[in-house]
């Protein structure tokens, strides 16, 4: 727990908010998996941002300038019983002394102590429609100071979403969460590797997962950012496949899509490679398309660049590409113009990447794409998908699905791929899966 990094992102955020507001952000709701079973808990990331509290039923206020301290967490009290039951709590006086609030009291106590806070505020900061039934509540606590207007207190006026400050800010990624992110996507090329090292036609697809998820935990990372697709053969064309069952069959292509969270930072991987660990003259050249086209794609991103750069870096490469391969005719200014490469490139290339696998943050201002700037980082993952039985589509083509994604941190002259652990290149992945090269 970095006290001053989460103190320093309340004091920014705060700073523009300004005098005589409030915000209130509450953490993620517990979500029953089945009777007294809940899913496994994670923190709403904006709270998590703001406070580094990682326990259940917490509501953190930001108050600027408030006398007896701007911040102040709501959370569970240290219970002993409970504590036996379900796992030790911070408690009121952790939230001080580890968390780092100003001052603590019981979550219990929400309703009674905040509609007083919000006396004489002007704004209000608050995310409306992500928990509807916190909406609700946070309604009533400012109806509840309004009907007491005629005693002399002024009732909050304006309501203002926080994501515009927040996002922004969570956009550009200090060296704190560059740090984390970069541990993230170790454990994940370390994972890919494994898979690329285990991988025999028998397995099935489940059996490769378990694999990557041992990965991500042996190294500290207890969750998967998203659910991991292992998809082979014409599961490798459905893009976000996610059931992972089918027995891996020689001859198929294996589209793995799956990155680790680490302290609350996703990572996120594609590799494509064939089953028996050696491409076929297809495989490999489509596969030489995308990996050009990423290649391309990645080479846009540098500040003063804009979002679309590289997305439209991939498009050309992978339209050229297609009618090198025969599988599209004529000129390749008109094909992507008339948009003919979607029939087998249907997705954007990439996304922003931080706390959340599709992070937050604009990306177009004022209608314009935004410019890249040092301490962004995105993905960059162009992909070609020629599933059975495509119309026009020869049949050497039928249920090759390729994406290569790494995972790009804008820096002061360029950028830096933080997955490029994970090899790539048609002939590492050949000498990897044949054991000739260590893990
Ligand atoms: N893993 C989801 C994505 O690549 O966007
Ligand atoms: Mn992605
Ligand atoms: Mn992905």
């Amino acid at each position: 727990m970095n006290i001053k990094e989460y103190r320093r992102r309340r004091k920014k955020l705060m700073d523009m908010m300004g005098h005589e507001s409030m915000a209130i952000i509450p953490t993620a709701p517990v979500r029953v998996r089945n009777r007294d079973v809940e899913y496994p808990f994670r923190p709403d990331s904006d709270f998590y941002y703001l406070t580094g509290y990682p326990e259940q039923e917490a509501v953190a206020v930001l108050i600027p300038d408030r006398h007896h301290g701007e911040y102040v967490l709501f959370c569970r009290e240290n219970d002993p019983v409970m504590e036996t039951w379900n796992g030790r709590r911070a408690g009121l006086e952790g939230a001080r002394e580890i968390y780092g609030a100003d001052d603590a009291f019981p979550i219990e106590d929400l309703d009674e102590i905040l509609p007083g806070m919000l006396e004489d505020r002007e704004r209000i900061f608050y995310t409306m429609a992500s928990d509807t039934v916190f909406d609700q509540r946070v309604l009533g606590w400012v109806n509840q100071v309004r009907k007491r207007v005629r005693t002399g207190v002024n009732a909050p006026e304006e309501f203002i979403s926080l994501t515009h400050f927040l996002h922004e800010m969570r956009l550009y990624k200090s060296r704190y969460e560059i740090a984390a992110i970069r541990k993230a996507a170790r454990i994940s090329a370390a994972a890919h590797k494994r898979a690329m090292q285990i991988c025999r036609p028998g397995l099935y697809e489940y059996q490769i997962e378990a694999e990557l998820r041992y990965v991500f935990m042996q190294h500290g990372a207890r969750h998967s950012a998203y659910p991991p697709i292992v998809g082979s053969g014409a599961n490798s064309c459905i893009l976000h496949y996610t059931e992972n069952r089918e027995k891996l069959k020689d001859g198929d292509m294996l589209l793995i899509d799956a990155g680790s969270e680490y302290e609350g930072y996703a990572s996120d991987i594609s590799r494509t490679f064939p089953v028996n660990g050696t491409f076929s003259k297809e495989q490999r050249e489509a596969y030489e398309v995308v990996l050009g086209a990423q290649l391309a794609a990645i080479n846009k991103v540098r500040p003063g660049n804009h979002w679309n750069e590289p997305h439209d870096a991939a498009i050309r490469a992978l339209t050229e590409g297609l009618v090198d391969l025969g599988v599209l005719k004529g000129r390749v200014r008109n094909l992507i113009k008339e948009q003919s490469y979607a029939t087998y490139y249907m997705h954007r290339t990439g996304h922003w990447l931080g706390m959340d696998v599709h992070d937050v943050g604009e990306y177009k201002v004022e209608g314009e794409w935004r410019t890249f700037a040092p301490g962004m980082v995105l993905t960059v993952e162009p992909g070609l998908y020629f599933p059975a039985r495509t119309k026009g589509l020869a049949k050497k083509w039928w249920n090759i699905g390729i994406r290569i994604e790494d995972d790009v941190l804008v820096t002061d002259n360029g950028n830096e791929v933080l997955t490029i652990d994970a090899p790539k290149q048609v002939e590492e992945i050949e000498k990897l899966m044949a054991h000739e090269i260590a893990a």
